[in-house]
């Protein structure tokens, strides 16, 4: 794959410039060829000499560059790649974009190409969270361009948060999935994961055994299909998908504020072992033996169910895909689940006395939907997810 593909690679002015020089790195090795493109302001943070040296590509950088335009119009120069990505993209370059602004050659061959941008955003936490940044992104999603990033971490200027850009693997990657015929490009998946904690005072609390295991699984498959994933978690102890948009929560209320305030989503997979109840009196301080006569009185309610409400909320997700441990009759819980949820698909486990999926490699599945049933053999943990990954490839087209 990628033998012919080709990229135009537009360098913003950004210090994550110099991640440029290694995304062309991986890139060559994947056997992808670049255009190096640079803005008048990255011209401050790469040379470009090195960048010629490292593409072995001219670089073209100035609109209207008369030997340029003899060589190769800037219209030509939009249509030349499979694909136009934007790394980094700056505050500046992703208000231009959104606004249909042509006043240099970066930003007049993004408005002039017939291919899918892919931008990488880069800046800091404070001009990311600004509500014009955000109404940008928001607008050029809706018009299709794609997203990679940005992820939380230090930032060049010294603050921390939502900004820096995504590694020039992950943007490596994302370029591949978009070669890709069957990908989930462009979809936004939620995918629900781990234990939900609920807590009866600082000290204790009520949870599960969910190792988190499956539901990042299908996380990672899910990112290396392309999609953009939200990965809501209670704690575990397993990696957070790398190119997900992690959410760590601990109660099931948490989780259900996190999934409903990150949607709409095209696809919903709720796997994580939500606590059916929470403690309504939960207490602020140790509860002490003594306080308690020895029994403490801990009053349950019952918490919100985050898959049925997804299920028939008004934005709700074209798939919508529900979990069930079952220890008996599987498919007939798991058909009545299906039905009491809304969902459209149940991925049912059955839980057997003694060996336990939780914290296992391997699971063993059966698929359920209203009219069609399959078992899977045991596999891995991460096979499940690679062969639920491409159901929904198939669901989405
Ligand atoms: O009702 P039960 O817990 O057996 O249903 C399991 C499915 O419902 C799983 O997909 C789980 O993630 C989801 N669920 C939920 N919110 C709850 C309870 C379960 O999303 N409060």
């Amino acid at each position: 794959m990628g033998k012919d593909k080709k990229i135009t690679l537009i360098i913003g002015g950004g210090i994550a410039a110099y991640k440029s020089l290694e995304l062309i790195r991986l890139l060559q090795n994947a056997h992808i060829e670049v255009i190096p493109i640079l803005t008048k302001s990255a011209e401050n943070f790469v040379t470009t000499l090195s960048l010629a040296a490292i593409s072995k590509k001219k670089v073209y950088s100035h609109l209207f560059d008369l030997n340029d335009e003899t060589e190769m119009g800037h219209i030509q120069l939009s249509r030349v790649s499979d694909l136009i990505v934007v790394a980094p993209a700056t505050a500046n370059l992703i208000s231009k974009m959104a606004n249909g602004l042509a006043d240099d050659l970066a930003s007049t061959l993004i408005l002039a190409t017939n291919k899918k941008v892919l931008i990488a955003p880069s800046m800091n936490v404070q001009m990311w969270n600004k509500p014009a940044t955000l109404s940008n992104v928001k607008k050029l999603k809706e018009y299709g361009f794609l997203f990679i990033g940005p992820n939380t971490g230090d930032m060049a200027c010294g603050e921390f948060g939502l900004g820096r850009m995504a590694e020039p693997s992950e943007i490596k990657d994302k370029i591949m999935a978009s070669f890709q015929n069957n990908t989930l490009l462009n979809k936004k998946i939620l995918v629900t994961s781990g234990p939900t904690v609920e807590r009866i005072d600082p000290i204790r609390f009520i949870s599960n055994n969910s190792s988190g295991l499956q539901g990042t699984a299908i996380a990672n498959a899910l990112v290396n299909l392309g999609a953009e994933v939200v990965f809501v978690t209670g704690p575990t102890n397993v990696s957070h998908p790398i190119g997900a948009k992690i959410i760590p929560i601990e109660s099931a209320k948490d989780m259900y504020k996190a999934v409903f305030s990150n949607g709409p989503y095209d696809v919903a997979i709720c796997a994580a072992a939500v606590s059916d109840w929470h403690v309504q009196n939960d207490s602020s301080r140790k509860i002490k033996k003594k306080d308690s006569n020895s029994k403490p009185n801990i009053e349950l309610k019952e918490n919100p169910d985050i898959l049925a409400d997804l299920s028939k909320s008004k934005n709700r997700p074209g798939l919508v895909i529900g979990f069930a441990a079952e220890t008996e009759q599987l498919t007939k819980n798991a058909k009545e689940k299906l039905i009491s949820k809304g969902c459209d698909l149940i991925v049912a486990n059955k839980v057997e006395k003694k060996s336990s999926i939780f914290g296992a490699k391997n699971n063993e599945v059966t698929i359920i939907t209203n009219d069609y049933m399959e078992k899977w053999p045991e596999m891995t943990k991460t096979e499940i997810g690679e062969k639920l990954g491409q159901l929904i490839v198939k669901y989405c087209h």
